[in-house]
């Protein structure tokens, strides 16, 4: 029996990359309706009946304000690729600003998003911990990307991580 889908319509950010792909084919799976935020649709291959691609610019929030509408939950899988101690980027603050005053003017107040290390492709393996706060202990210095993907949606349908920052790891 399929689930009862507490936020059914989701807009993701970063959809084109390894773990939003994951997202989106997985939400799709889910039953969700799916709004992908790419910056090159020409690009995207996935294609399903509940899935729109959408050109956006993730800076520019009055863009994201009209994506937004009708939706009732936001994710992000944004990540920036050549970043270091010596090397910063502002994809990720920048791009929260404009994600979170486009979700403010719809009333939007669902949003997972990640910022994470140490992911590889392997497929899901299902066998992680979550615990608020920054790392797990001991844990293993990879976990597959479809696991992250995977708690991501599984966030969504619970209220246990409302309001938290998550670490996610798999044990040594
Ligand atoms: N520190 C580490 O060791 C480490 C390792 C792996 C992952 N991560 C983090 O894990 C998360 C998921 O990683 P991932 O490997 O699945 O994905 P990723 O390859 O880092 O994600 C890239 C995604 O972000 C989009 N993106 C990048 N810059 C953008 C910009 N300026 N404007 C709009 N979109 C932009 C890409 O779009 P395009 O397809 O258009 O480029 C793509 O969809 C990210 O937060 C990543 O930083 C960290």
């Amino acid at each position: 029996m399929a689930v009862e889908l507490l936020f059914p319509r989701l807009v993701i950010f970063g959809a084109s990359g390894p773990t939003g792909r994951h997202v989106v084919q997985q939400a799709l799976k889910m039953g969700h309706v799916v709004s992908a935020v790419v910056r090159s649709p020409e690009k995207f291959d996935i294609k399903h009946e509940k899935l729109e691609v959408i050109k956006g610019d993730v800076f520019n929030s009055e863009s994201l304000v009209t994506i937004m509408e009708g939706k009732d939950a936001v994710l992000s899988c944004l990540g920036a690729h050549g970043t270091s101690v010596f090397r910063h980027t502002t994809l990720y603050s920048e791009s929260m600003k404009a994600i979170s005053s486009a979700m403010e003017k719809n009333n939007l107040n669902r949003f997972v998003c990640v910022t994470s290390w140490g992911l590889d492709n392997d497929p899901a393996k299902g066998d992680y911990t979550v615990i608020e706060g920054q790392f797990v202990p001991d844990a293993a210095w990879y976990i597959p990307r479809a696991d992250v993907g995977d708690f991501m949606l599984a966030s969504l349908n619970t209220h246990d991580w409302d309001r938290k920052c998550v670490a996610i790891g798999r044990k040594n």
